[in-house]
């Protein structure tokens, strides 16, 4: 499918989403939440993909926020359905996305960009990237679960201070805070998120589906994850991939999973 919006390349089993609207140094208008609802829809499906890659167009940013042009004059109904509506098609999404989702996070993640980039599985970030959610300076708050989710990736202090200043971050400071799991170079950002996949793909991507969804159980209201993790474990046994991986350890032999 092609889109106005978002770049897409499938290249040795990793799909690379690039948002594209650098002269708007890539803000996500509703347009562009929906290209990427739709691409991560068609790669659920799709057998060739196994692990997807989020990134900016440009070298200045990743997403640079909410396309702000387009709420300014929104009612209280009308913003109340503006989260809803990109938690579920986007930010929710990509979070409970059952294949992996690196967020190479290449220049300014503000507001929506680092709520997408924090929706992903984790970050890398290049040294010249820089974070932040600014949205109490524009007289609203993080809609795109940005309260919810960097306080439980910086702690609840760190969080604070960061959505009450509505200050950025650097890439070494976002790393100190485990924001980010690694910076890198911008020109090897892709090729070391490449690297991280590739280490990924070596393993049952049945058995990562199920790990995605026992951890994200523990952030879930009213959910045990423990509980989660117990009947995961059990329907593990139950799959191709746990034969294969057991009989290839105990016939010394590397596995070859068939991803069942
Ligand atoms: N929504 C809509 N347009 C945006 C945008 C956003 N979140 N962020 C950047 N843009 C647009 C600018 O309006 C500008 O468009 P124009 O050339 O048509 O005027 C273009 O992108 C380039 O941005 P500019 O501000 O000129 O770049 P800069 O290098 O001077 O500043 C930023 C970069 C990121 C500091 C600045 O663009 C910014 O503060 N953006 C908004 C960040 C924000 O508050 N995000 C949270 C939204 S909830």
């Amino acid at each position: 499918m092609s889109y106005k919006n978002i770049l897409e390349e499938i290249e040795d089993n990793i799909l690379t989403i690039t948002v594209n609207r650098p002269k708007k140094l890539n803000a996500l208008n509703r347009e562009t939440i929906q290209e990427l609802h739709n691409a991560f829809k068609e790669a659920r499906s799709n057998d060739e993909v196994k692990v997807v890659i989020l990134t900016g167009s440009g070298e200045k940013a990743f997403v640079a926020g909410a396309d702000i042009s387009e709420f300014a004059d929104f009612s209280p109904k009308e913003g109340k359905r503006l989260a809803a509506d990109g938690q579920e098609k986007l930010f929710s999404y990509v979070a409970n996305f059952p294949k992996p989702v690196i967020a190479a996070v290449n220049g300014f993640a503000l507001g929506g960009g680092l709520e997408l980039a924090m929706a992903a599985h984790f970050r890398i970030a290049s040294d010249n990237a820089k974070m932040g959610l600014p949205e109490v300076s524009l007289g609203v708050i993080p809609g795109y679960g940005g309260t919810q989710r960097l306080p439980q990736l910086v702690g609840k202090g760190r969080a604070m201070e960061m959505i009450m200043t509505a200050g950025m971050i650097d890439a070494n400071q976002a790393l100190q805070y485990n924001l980010v799991n690694h910076v890198v170079e911008p020109d090897e950002l892709l090729e070391f998120a490449e690297s991280i996949a590739n280490k990924i793909m070596k393993n049952s991507m049945v058995a990562i589906g199920a790990a995605i969804r026992a951890i994200n159980a523990n952030y879930e209201a009213g959910v045990n994850g423990f509980e989660t993790e117990i009947q995961e474990f059990g329907r593990s046994f139950g799959t191709e991939d746990f034969k294969e991986g057991t009989s290839a350890f105990l016939n010394k032999r590397k596995a070859d999973f068939p991803g069942k």
